[in-house]
Parts: structure tokens; C-alpha cells; sequence
């Protein structure tokens, strides 16, 4: 997932003989916007606003850690992906990403539909009042308990995963007397350019049917012929933080390929296709993510270019976009306690979370960038480690990056583009209460997912 492999930063580098980091930004106080939510910048005194509020206040009302979502970005973003794909396709913004229910309203405002893969996704979307016709429901091993919640409420569309599933959501669906709609997740035999295990379109993995050895046609077979099923289309997530739009185009054309050969078996044309999600975002000033836009253009025209060559009529065209939206919507805000220089080496810079808010670091060896943003400095680079304050040295939340070398405790340090698969991967390793999202909009700022407490911990403790 590493894509910066830079030498030389003035301190310590010399010595530095494993990690990545660039050179330090010519500016330390300067804000990348690539890696900043849209309405972030700073005041008179170099302190850090988002939505027109400073830090010092939100850290005052709000406490550290703690995620701040910028709301007017993040609907921003779910306007571009819906203008960008049209009314012809759909958008299904990925709640695994981050889901709450002031999220899904702002989703249902903004025209977006709603992919879940867990009974507990699902809930929080009904609760939020999001119509079950604009739900997809995923997962590789949803419960029967799961399934009939989910053919009880309506959802728009369940997707299979498994031969097995194919007849247990038959079953159900036919025991409510319905017709269920729904999509055949294949996997396509890509490989995407990605850490392993948010990669998902080759063959040797738990999700979808392959399409390689005829077993997605079977899975099309038995699911035209059971009559609780109805199949609208085929579905394919190639994985995650993506760059590069050949593995889609690779996964397009094989999808309709699969359309062509259904339609010439069963003489059935299926009206749907899902790409799936994945695209990457900005962490860092190296990663340069494309436009929805271009992601639009780039799917619909290699869709229409093989269904023209299939003689097929062109599909409707759902993608299922997580990170892209909410990833670069929110920033952790954390305050300095021990800094710790070790001579020869770097800095240590301990923060008031760690891998209970991030777990990404740790687990993905993911990068992101950090920043002072309590005051500007004028000091030189340093080059830092910004861990957390858990009983593992794999706690990293940042790896390597420069900080200002006044850096004191009390200061505050922003981590950008982390509203994706942070607050959702949480966990309350070594009893750390989870930190609260609070979404901050036109100089207001309130709290969508509150902090837990350890009353919260210790209830849950009935031992
Ligand atoms: N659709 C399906 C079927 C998916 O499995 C996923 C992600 C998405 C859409 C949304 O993908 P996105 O656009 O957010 O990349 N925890 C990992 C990512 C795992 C993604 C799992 N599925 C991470 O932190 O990078």
C-alpha cells in the first residue's frame, strides 16, 4: 500500500534504514488540500478551523481523540459521485466505511443509496429511515436471521455470495410469499494493486462465485430457476484504495461478458451491473486519487463499448463507493503527552489514542500524514513516529512523518483523511473508550457518535 519511498530528511535520515517517508514539506504549516476535507484551513493565529471552528474549541468541547467530519464536504462528495454517474446509474455509499445515523440521512438527502453487510448495518439504516428499496445487503455468510430481516424489510436488493446462499435467500424470500430481487456477486480473477487483504477479485478468497471455471454461469442457472429469486444483475468488488482504473475496465468487460453468455443460454438480457467500490483516496501528498468524474467516464465507456461489441442493451450501472465519500471528510484530532527523542534514531511522539481509533497502521502498514495544528511553528523538521499510548509497540499511527522539532506536550496533531474504516474499526483494546465523530458544519459543531465512557465498558461487564 506503500507509494512513497523517499530518501533524505534533514534529521536523522542518515541512520533511518527501514520506512517510508518524504522529504519534509517545504512548509510544515502548510495544509495539503488533497489530504484535508474541503472546508479545513487556518485562522489569523495558525490554528486549525474546520467548518469555521477552531481546534483549541472543538478540543475543549469535545475532548481528544476524537473525529471531526466535515458534513458540508461529505455531502459535497456524495453530490459529485450521484451528478457524476447520472440518472441512469446508481451510487451505494459503503456503511462499512463509517455508518451513524446522521449519515444516513445526509445520504437520503443527498440521493445516495446504502450498501450494509451486517444486521447491524441494516438496522441503523431502517432506524435512520433510509427506504429499504435503496438498500443493498451484503456479506459472504449473512445469517438466516440476517436474510429474513432483510427480505421483511424490503431491501431493494440482496447479493448473493455463495451457491448456498443462493438457496436460503430463495427459501425465504418464498416463505414471505415475495420475489427477492437480486445480484450474483462474481469474482472477476483481478488482481488489484493493493494490500492483500483488502484485495478481493482473485480467485483464492472467501468472497463471490469465480467467474473462471463456469461456476458464476451455474450460480446464474440456479438462480433464474428458483421462483422466490429475482436476478437483476451481477456484481463485482475488485477491492480497495485503488489508483489505477485497469482493474475495473478488466472487471467491466468481464462482467458483460457474463451478461452476453446469459443472454445467449437463457435469452434473458439482466438489466444490472455493480463495479463495486475501491477507489482510492489521498493519505498523503503522494497519492493522487481520480476525480468521480473520470471514474464515471472511464466505467460507463468501457461498459457501453463492450455491450455495443455484445450486441447487448447497456445495463443500469451501480457502484459502491465507502472510503472515497467519507475517507478524506474527517481528521483525528489528538493531543501530545510524552515525546521521547531517541538519539540516533527519531522521536517519539505519544498521542492520547492510537490503534483503537486507527487500527489501519498496525494492520495494513497504511500511511497517513500528520500535522501541528493548535499553532503554527517555525522550527525545523523532525522526523517523528506518532504512536499511541497501548501496551504494544505495533501501535503506530503514523510511521514516519516530520513535525515541527518544538513540538511540546499539550500541543494538538491532526491525522487527515481518516473518516474511513477508523471510527468503524475501532476497538476498546486495553479498556480505551472509543473516541466520539462529531460533525461540524457553518461554524457549528455537534456530536453524531458520542465518546463512550467507562460506565459504557464496565455495563457491559455483567460478570
Ligand atoms: N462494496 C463492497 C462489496 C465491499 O466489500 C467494499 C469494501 C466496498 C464496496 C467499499 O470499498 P471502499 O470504496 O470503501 O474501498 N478495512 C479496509 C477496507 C476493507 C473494505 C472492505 N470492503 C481498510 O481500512 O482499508
Amino acid at each position: 500500500m506503500s507509494r512513497s519511498a523517499h530518501p533524505a530528511g534533514p534529521r536523522h535520515a542518515d541512520v533511518l534504514t527501514e520506512g517510508h517517508y518524504s522529504a519534509p514539506a517545504a512548509d510544515l504549516n502548510a495544509l495539503d488540500e488533497k489530504v484535508w476535507s474541503r472546508t479545513v484551513t487556518r485562522d489569523a493565529d495558525g490554528a486549525l478551523t474546520v467548518g469555521g471552528i477552531t481546534v483549541a474549541r472543538l478540543a475543549e468541547e469535545f475532548g481528544t481523540p476524537a473525529y471531526f467530519l466535515d458534513e458540508s464536504d461529505f455531502r459535497a462528495r456524495c453530490r459529485a459521485w450521484a451528478d457524476a454517474f447520472g440518472p441512469d446509474a446508481d451510487v451505494f455509499y459503503a456503511g462499512k466505511a463509517f455508518l451513524s445515523r446522521a449519515v444516513v440521512r445526509w445520504l437520503k438527502e443527498e440521493g445516495l443509496n446504502l450498501d450494509v453487510c451486517s444486521g447491524g448495518e441494516l438496522a441503523t439504516a431502517l432506524d435512520a429511515g433510509m427506504p429499504a428499496e435503496r438498500i443493498a445487503f451484503h456479506g459472504n455468510n449473512k445469517t438466516v436471521a440476517e436474510i429474513e430481516r432483510a427480505v421483511e424489510a424490503g431491501v431493494g436488493r440482496i447479493v448473493l455470495d455463495s451457491f448456498q446462499e443462493i438457496v436460503r435467500v430463495a427459501h425465504v424470500a418464498r416463505r414471505h410469499g415475495v420475489r427477492q430481487r437480486v445480484q450474483i456477486r462474481v469474482t472477476v480473477g483481478v488482481e488489484a494493486h493493493t494490500h492483500e487483504f483488502i484485495a478481493t477479485a482473485h480467485e483464492d478468497q472467501k468472497f463471490g462465485i469465480a467467474l473462471a471455471d463456469g461456476q458464476a454461469a451455474e450460480a446464474v442457472r440456479r438462480a433464474l430457476a428458483l421462483d422466490g429469486l429475482d436476478l437483476i444483475g451481477v456484481h463485482s468488488h475488485i477491492g480497495s484504495q485503488i489508483f489505477d482504473m485497469a482493474g475495473f475496465e478488466v472487471s467491466a468487460r468481464r462482467v458483460v461478458q457474463l451478461l452476453a453468455e446469459i443472454r445467449d443460454e437463457h435469452g434473458v438480457e439482466l438489466p444490472e451491473i455493480d463495479l463495486g467500490g475501491g477507489l482510492g483516496i489521498a493519505y498523503t501528498s503522494e497519492d493522487d486519487p481520480r476525480e468521480p468524474h473520470e471514474i464515471a467516464k472511464a466505467l460507463s465507456d468501457i461498459v457501453t463499448r463492450e455491450c455495443e461489441a455484445a450486441k447487448l442493451r447497456t445495463p443500469r450501472i451501480s457502484v459502491e463507493p465507502g472510503r472515497a465519500i467519507v475517507g478524506p471528510t474527517a481528521f483525528t484530532l489528538y493531543e501530545v503527552g510524552t515525546i521521547k527523542p531517541l538519539e540516533g534514531l527519531r522521536t517519539y511522539v505519544s498521542v492520547d489514542g492510537g490503534m483503537s481509533d486507527n487500527i489501519r497502521t498496525a494492520l495494513y502498514d497504511a500511511e497517513y500524514s500528520v500535522a501541528l495544528v493548535s499553532r503554527t511553528s517555525d522550527a525545523e523538521p523532525m522526523l517523528v513516529r506518532v504512536v499511541g499510548k497501548h501496551c504494544e509497540s505495533g501501535d503506530i499511527v503514523v510511521k514516519d512523518a516530520f513535525l515541527p522539532a518544538d513540538l511540546a506536550p499539550g500541543d494538538l496533531i491532526a491525522v487527515p483523511a481518516t473518516g474511513a474504516y477508523c471510527r468503524s474499526m475501532a476497538s476498546n483494546y486495553n479498556h480505551a473508550p472509543r473516541p466520539p465523530v462529531v460533525a461540524v458544519r457553518d461554524g457549528e459543531a455537534r456530536v453524531i457518535v458520542r465518546r463512550e465512557t467507562e460506565e459504557d465498558l464496565l455495563r457491559l461487564d455483567v460478570g
